[in-house]
């Protein structure tokens, strides 16, 4: 989760989210090029003394400053285009998990797991424990298998919730009457917040979601316990 005076990204715990950061960075960089150059150029607008007064047309700088800027934004394009595609890839995975969107809580199906479900709700700030994150903590956590690849199926009960958790990369809009798809691999064990974060009506800020994230044979005991 993201902590004090934590301005960037938060620590990636999955794949996708480690190339997401790659991205951010380097489009970053392209950037501040650009901004330093142009920036520098209009600076020395202020000092230059020449006056073409009879100037009238420069073919050859307008093809430059025309294929120039097209060539620059391609090396920002194309990562983009192969991040994107890499989000959407579904790698045969080993659990899937629905999410709900309800005003103003998240509820939550292992369709496959002899379709255990559960409600989610923030803890309200009186009731915290000293250890709790406020309006962060939930009092039914999702746990999820670390090292495993994960499918996420995201829908809402009333109006347009999205499902997002910053250190995974992943964002999902749930929508009524549709079902979303997303899949994600956690490569640490943690807790991994997130929130809703789709304007869903007067308790949007209240609606996090929180993700145990644990060693398979620890999931397996969490999931054979909640069968009974
Ligand atoms: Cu649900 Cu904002």
């Amino acid at each position: 989760m993201s902590t004090w005076a934590n301005l960037g990204l938060q620590d990636s715990a999955s794949p996708l989210m480690e190339q997401l950061i790659f991205f951010h960075d380097h489009a970053l960089l392209i950037l501040v090029m650009i901004t330093v150059l142009v920036g520098y150029l209009m600076f020395m607008l202020f000092f230059n003394n020449y006056v073409n007064r009879f100037l009238l047309h420069g073919q050859l700088i307008e093809l430059i400053w025309t294929i120039l800027p097209a060539i620059i934004l391609l090396f920002i394009a194309l990562p983009s285009l192969r991040l994107l595609y890499l989000l959407d890839e579904i790698n045969e995975p080993s659990v899937t998990l629905k999410s709900i969107g309800h005003q103003w809580y998240w509820s939550y199906e292992y369709s496959a797991f002899n379709n255990i479900e559960f409600d989610s709700y923030m803890i309200p700030t009186n009731e915290l424990s000293t250890d709790g994150f406020r309006l962060l903590d939930v009092h039914n956590r999702i746990v999820l298998p670390m090292n495993s690849q994960i499918r996420i199926l995201v829908t809402a009960a009333d109006v347009i919730h999205s499902w997002t958790i910053p250190a995974l990369g992943v964002k999902v809009d749930g929508t009524p009457g549709r079902l979303n798809q997303t899949n994600f691999f956690i490569n640490r064990p943690g807790l991994f917040y997130g929130r809703c974060s789709e304007s869903c009506g007067a308790n949007h800020s209240f609606m996090p979601i929180v993700i145990e994230s644990a060693p398979v044979n620890y999931f397996i005991k969490w999931i054979s316990s909640n069968n009974s």
